[in-house]
């Protein structure tokens, strides 16, 4: 390991590299298949439109969209985004948005509102490992409350709200993926909504809830916003880049009365303003084109490479493995049987030409050792189905070093 350089401070360090990007050289060798990076497929967005309208906004209102902007977004774009987000059955107030450059830059700059440098917040385990680097920057202590099937237990958060209190310390969020989580796949229980909401509002702990997946379910459902339940204590995170273009980074947050300033403050020191141009894509995208239609067809596509990749793998599970079923988002999470290491899969993978990302970036330190995230976002059907078959020879080989 490098000596860090003695100007850098301690929080410095805490930034971590992208597992993804661990597999990222052996992700694009020729022939491999990457069950790696949850990349959303832009063959379903509608470039061409994106094209012509980006011309079209630069030559019509170049001197608008190219010049700087309003520091939480364009009016227009929070309009857009109240309706996207009613297409989610999710009520928000255009006041209440802030535009950011995605939704990892509202996470850092929601993190940096609510906590000091050595404070403790609640992850879910395993929870999105882009959301532990802001924290780890921060300089945050971290705390994995476990889930189950059905999302975040709510017994398990009050227990380990209970004891922390014990030690002195009282979370400062909890940061929480309800639909879809990514990394696991699983989605959080209508019938659990209420009650983590409630645990966290009696311990006086604001939520911060990450919903980039909500929008890619594979059946039409009604999946209640933890924001809506209590818009007060809770910051809503939105984003463009799983159901637009991640390129375009266009991200929100619907923020309680009390934060709104504070956080149009923090983005402006970031970012100055959101780019316009971008802003006024997203915006145009929601009021002049067919999203509903493009998201619906981008979600039927995903829901038929989710259960390509199952149909193939379930077959050629070790004995004793676990697959998560994900009724939406780009990833399922698979535990392997007591004395697999993902490390020693990864190889064997790697090998066979098949790439995904070890689970334990995911989780709390020292676990997720058997377990590992696959994306099955950005292959066709016919790839995913090949790189289970190559997962399986790698499963052959694997098994004779647990074996012996
Ligand atoms: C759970 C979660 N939150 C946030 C992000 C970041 O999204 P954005 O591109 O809007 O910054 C991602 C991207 O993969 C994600 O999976």
């Amino acid at each position: 390991m490098l000596t860090p350089h003695p100007y850098l401070t301690t929080r410095s360090h805490g930034f971590l590299p992208s597992p993804v990007r661990d597999v990222w050289e052996a992700s694009m060798r020729p022939g491999v298949i990457s069950l790696a990076g949850g990349n959303p497929d832009l063959t379903l967005a509608p470039l061409e439109w994106l094209a012509d309208a980006s011309a079209r906004l630069i030559r019509d209102r170049g001197h608008e969209v190219l010049q700087y902007g309003a520091g939480n977004g364009s009016g227009g774009l929070r309009e857009s985004i109240v309706e996207l987000m009613a297409a989610e059955h999710v009520h928000a107030d255009a006041a209440g948005i802030q535009v950011t450059a995605g939704s990892q830059m509202a996470l850092d700059i929601v993190t940096k509102l609510l906590c000091e440098q050595g404070d403790t917040i609640l992850v879910e385990d395993p929870t999105y490992v882009g959301a532990l680097g802001v924290f780890g920057g921060a300089g945050l202590r971290v705390e994995h409350v476990p889930m189950d099937a059905d999302g975040l237990v709510p017994e398990a958060l009050r227990e380990r709200i209970r004891h922390l209190a014990g030690e002195g310390r009282r979370p400062r969020m909890l940061y929480t993926i309800p639909n879809f989580q990514n990394p696991r796949g699983v989605t959080l229980a209508e019938s659990r909504r209420p009650a983590i909401v409630e645990i966290c509002r009696e311990a006086g702990i604001p939520i911060v809830e990450d919903n980039p997946y909500g929008m890619l379910a594979f059946e039409p459902r009604r999946l209640t916003s933890l924001h809506e339940l209590d818009p007060e204590h809770v910051v809503y995170l939105g984003s463009f880049s799983k159901v637009l273009a991640p390129g375009l980074r266009v991200g929100w947050a619907a923020a309680p009365g009390w934060m709104r300033r504070p956080l149009q403050l923090a983005s402006e020191s970031t970012v100055i303003c959101p780019s316009p141009l971008s802003q006024a894509l997203a915006a145009d995208y929601v009021a002049h084109h067919d999203f509903r239609g493009i998201i619906a067809n981008a979600a039927a596509v995903y829901r038929e490479r989710a259960t390509a990749l199952r149909q193939a793998l379930v077959p050629l599970l070790p004995a004793g493995s676990e697959l998560t079923e994900p009724t939406g988002g780009f990833f399922t999470w698979l535990t392997l049987p007591e004395g697999w290491t993902t490390h020693a899969l990864l190889d064997a993978a790697i090998d066979e030409h098949v790439v995904f990302v070890p689970g334990a970036s995911f989780c709390a330190p020292g676990e997720g050792a058997r377990e590992l995230r696959l994306a099955f976002s950005f292959e066709t059907p016919e790839r995913l189905a090949e790189g289970a078959r190559r997962l399986g020879l790698a499963f052959e080989r694997t098994a004779a070093s647990v074996a012996a």
